[in-house]
């Protein structure tokens, strides 16, 4: 009885479609779902929504206005995973049905990570590939692998450029956001060319590198490009020393650090007298910016990092997803478009290398909400929006666990030792704990704890990276020449192809003039037609 009301449910869903069908599924029980499961006429008609979809699906063989890049550092498929299950769970839900923001992406592309001296990447070689296009060595930012590590006279000839500072050349604006500090190697590599990815200011700079030239990676981010927004931490970097931190005033350690005695907040305030510039460093003035009177915005939220999502203090730091929206709605004021990078995760990353996975998904998790906002924010007609990792981390989940098992949760058998073991594991890391020659019985430890370490096989200070592909996934104009296994660098050519940006000239026609997002189902023999018009008239 039970199962025919469950088999008229999945009938009525076919003729209701997708869109009902996506609503149904959040409201509803898991165990009502569970139930709607054994019926195949879910299955079948949830694959044909799918498959409707699929077939009505045109690339936009046209120009982007903006682009955005999110890149989840350390965000590995298998953490994309996780996190999707948690985010269901955290919404009551079994959770591995839940559909992210970056799942509902069109095109989907891997990215091979490696760097052209390791096979296992680092975030410095990596953030060269997709910003700048070039495949790199490991701890330099900005340059093309001719540079080698720690020695600033290989820094001189060996720039390569950033989609970022190219799409400012050509007049669009151009902003950075990040839950680290914003010197970070991530966003280092859209704005600044250095050996060493963490001369953040320069105190941290050798002798040496002084004396050849070597400039800090702070001082690089207000001369070398116009950003126009810049959010996240690293206050320190760009004070002079001894500046007392705003928000840590008794703290030494937060100091400012800069030896040349500059203030980099100011330079970069100063150096558009033409424009609203605004500096802020906690979340009441960040929250009174007045995205409409402001042209430029500069937030340091913290003297390093920000703190992860679920240490923030809600009334003092904004989160990944208001620093995105402000970033979009200050940036799409410029008539001809803009760039902007989100990498939120620089706490994803710090979290898996602490062995905590409950901090990495937390944040993972975040990061997609503001994929989602920026989605609700911007049009797929005319904003190419790609995500992206830098590289994966030795992060796994397993052990035969049920349905809705919880994501921090044990596997359901025991182990050979006769003790328990939670699904997620490291396979390197902090977490390794062997007491008297054994694994760590957890039976009474609480997993589920915030800072809890998942066990981990091999012990090391900090977990490591790891080497497999990561996924891009891209939606909007040219979104479609994301697919199949691509080199990392290729993310950096088609975000430039994309919006007619160098070396680039022969480039996508332009939107016509009613793009909406009735351009999805354009017959190609109009886009054919105009590819002619702009032929015979170039
Ligand atoms: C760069 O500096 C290193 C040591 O500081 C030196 O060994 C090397 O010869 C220099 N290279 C060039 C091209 O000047
Ligand atoms: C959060 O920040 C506010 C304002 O600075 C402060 O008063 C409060 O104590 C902080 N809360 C925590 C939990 O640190
Ligand atoms: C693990 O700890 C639990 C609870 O203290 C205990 O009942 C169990 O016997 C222990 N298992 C082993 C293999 O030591
Ligand atoms: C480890 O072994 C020693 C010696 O057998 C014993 O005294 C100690 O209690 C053991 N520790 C734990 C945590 O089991
Ligand atoms: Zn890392």
């Amino acid at each position: 009885m039970q199962t025919q009301k469950y088999r008229a449910l999945s009938l009525l869903l076919i003729f209701l479609g997708p869109i009902l069908l996506v609503v149904d599924q959040a409201a509803m029980e898991s165990q009502a779902l569970y139930e709607l499961e054994k019926e195949p006429a879910y299955w079948d008609s949830q694959a044909r929504a799918t498959l409707d979809a699929a077939l009505k699906l045109h690339p936009r063989k046209y120009q982007a206005k903006n682009i955005i890049l999110f890149l989840g550092d350390g965000m590995g498929v298998s953490t994309v995973s996780a996190a999707r299950i948690l985010r269901g769970q955290m919404e009551g839900r079994s959770g591995e049905e839940t559909v992210l923001a970056m799942d509902t992406f069109p095109f989907v592309a891997l990215s091979k990570t490696y760097s052209v001296d390791k096979q296992v990447a680092d975030s410095a070689s990596t953030a060269t590939a997709y910003h700048c296009g070039v495949k790199a060595n490991a701890k330099t930012v900005g340059l093309s692998a001719n540079a080698v590590a720690y020695e600033c006279n290989t820094t001189f000839g060996n720039e390569v450029y950033s989609v970022l500072r190219r799409a400012k050349v050509q007049g669009k604006s151009v902003g950075i956001v990040t839950t680290t500090r914003v010197q970070h190697a991530s966003p280092a590599a859209a704005y600044a060319h250095s050996v060493s990815r963490s001369w953040y200011s320069d105190a941290d700079l050798p002798p040496s590198a002084h004396q050849q030239g070597c400039v800090d990676i702070s001082t690089q981010l207000v001369t070398n490009v116009d950003i126009d927004v810049i959010l996240g931490g690293g206050r320190m970097y760009m004070t002079p020393q001894g500046t007392p931190d705003p928000e840590y005033p008794s703290s030494n350690s937060r100091k400012g650090d800069r030896k040349d005695k500059k203030n980099l907040i100011d330079v970069w305030l100063n150096s558009k007298p033409n424009k609203k510039s605004h500096y802020v460093w906690h979340r009441k003035d960040f929250d009174e910016i007045n995205v409409k009177t402001t042209d430029r915005l500069m937030g340091l939220f913290e003297p390093k990092d920000m703190r992860f999502e679920v240490f923030r203090n809600r009334t003092r730091d904004p989160s990944i997803v208001e620093m995105t929206e402000k970033a979009i709605q200050i940036l799409n004021k410029n008539p001809k478009g803009y760039f902007l990078f989100v990498e939120d995760e620089g706490r994803i990353d710090h979290g898996h290398h602490d062995g905590i996975a409950k901090l990495a998904l937390t944040e993972a998790v975040m990061f997609d909400r503001a994929i989602q906002r920026a989605a609700e924010l911007t049009r797929e007609s005319d904003t190419l929006t790609v995500v992206t990792a830098d590289h994966s981390h030795v992060f796994t989940f397993g052990g035969n666990t049920p349905r809705g098992n919880p994501i921090f949760g044990l596997a359901p058998k025991n182990a050979e030792d006769k003790m328990p073991f939670t699904s997620i594991l490291y396979a390197n890391g902090p977490g390794y704990v062997h007491i008297n020659g054994t694994r760590e019985n957890i039976t009474m430890v609480d997993y589920y704890d915030e800072e809890y370490m998942q066990q981990a096989a091999v012990p090391l200070d900090a977990e490591t990276h790891g080497g497999e592909d990561v996924a891009i996934y891209a939606k909007g104009p040219m979104a479609h020449l994301f697919h199949g296994v691509k080199e990392q660098n290729y993310v950096a050519h088609v975000m430039a192809y994309a919006a007619c940006l160098k070396p680039y000239t022969s480039c996508p026609p332009q939107p016509h003039n009613h793009a909406s997002p009735g351009c999805v189902n354009t017959p190609s023999s109009f886009l054919f037609g105009l590819l002619v018009i702009l032929w015979l008239f170039r």
